[in-house]
């Protein structure tokens, strides 16, 4: 079958992404797949790559490169000229089986693909176009899941064109401090702070509204960082759980990506078996709630005293080498050519 990996992005996860779709690219059986790179460059322009000449290349540290390649073809030159329909029309689409969709943040996880895919008739991995949309936004996931019986944190939801209607101290007072500031929609921690001080409090404003129109000012919930993943269309199935032990004040991109000290992993984590089936349960519960297929990382604190509050999900979840949706299910028994395989396979279901 015929595989497309579309990653890159103009996304602010665009690195994430090059790193994900390394992996991938990696443990895919390609005996089984024949794999088509599709590269998408910070400015938005597409690019077809041979995996040939990936693995050929595979020692350059720039991993897959999007830049380098004489024979990349530009699928949308510009988007003046509103080729967006060229895709769907472009020969190097068109011959896909289907398509794996490793972009994470805006124009990728957020619904769009998925949509230009839906257009284009093609089966991809992941949610679809309503469970990205609404995972993506942290706003809208929250009163979603509150709705559906499911713990999250306080938080005031801020639209740029308000910014003033929230001081300081009205969300000191209703929140407590610390607390967070994150723009809506945005993965990988980007664009979030940790405000404990009025002037921390405009420069963490400022720096969120760089990501988004609108931002979340969260509560700081002081609990163990627990991660399940999950997988599957109708019946989905939830992993083991992970833990993430972060290192500096929060679990933020350094300490992800940059500082390679930054923070560790505890897998599996050491829980309770009744704590186990109550994270379990509420994964599997907030997947459906959000509309996702697939796959899906559900992100959870669980505080002292037992409270279990759902910090959110990632319909593509990360799959760098310190990702946990990968390593979940690897400690769960499926190991990364198997997990890529079942994703492959739910997609075309
Ligand atoms: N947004 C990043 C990639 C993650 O959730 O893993
Ligand atoms: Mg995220």
């Amino acid at each position: 079958q015929r595989v497309g990996i579309v990653f890159g992005g103009k996304s602010a996860e665009h690195e994430v992404s090059l790193q994900s779709a390394k992996n991938v690219v990696d443990a895919i059986d390609k005996e089984k797949y024949d794999v088509t790179l599709i590269g998408i460059d910070k400015q938005g322009n597409w690019h077809v790559n041979d995996v040939n000449n990936y693995l050929e290349n595979e020692d350059d540290p720039a991993n897959i490169r999007l830049h380098h390649s004489d024979e990349a073809v530009a699928l949308v030159p510009g988007r003046e000229e509103g080729q967006v329909l060229q895709v769907s029309k472009s020969e190097a689409l068109e011959q896909l089986d289907v398509v794996f969709p490793i972009l994470h943040g805006t124009l990728g996880e957020d619904g769009s693909i998925q949509g230009m895919l839906r257009i284009a008739n093609l089966p991809y991995v992941g949610p679809d176009i309503l469970g990205s949309a609404v995972c993506m936004d942290k706003d809208v996931a929250k009163r979603l899941l509150r709705e559906g019986g499911l713990e999250v944190a306080k938080s005031l939801t801020l639209r740029k064109q308000h910014r003033e209607d929230v001081t300081f101290n009205k969300a000191a007072r209703t929140l407590g401090t610390p607390f967070f500031i994150k723009p809506a929609s945005q993965g990988s921690s980007v664009g979030v702070s940790k405000v404990k001080t009025e002037e921390e409090f405009e420069k963490a404003l400022s720096e969120a509204f760089l990501y988004d129109k609108k931002v979340l000012i969260e509560e700081n919930v002081d609990g163990r960082e627990l991660e399940c993943a999950i997988l599957g269309n109708e019946q989905p199935k939830a992993s083991q759980i992970g833990e993430i032990i972060p290192a500096g004040d929060f679990y933020s991109y350094e300490s992800k990506y940059i500082d390679e000290s930054g923070a560790g992993l505890q897998l599996p984590a050491q829980l309770t078996d009744n704590e186990k089936e109550r994270i379990r349960t509420a994964a599997v519960r907030a997947f459906e709630i959000l509309e996702c297929e697939g796959m899906a990382r559900v992100d959870f604190f669980l505080t002292e005293e037992g409270k279990l509050v759902i910090n959110e999900i990632n319909t593509i979840p990360g799959f760098t080498k310190i990702s946990m949706y990968p390593k979940l299910w690897d400690i769960s028994g499926i190991p990364y050519p198997k997990l890529i395989d079942e994703l492959l396979q739910l997609g075309i279901q």
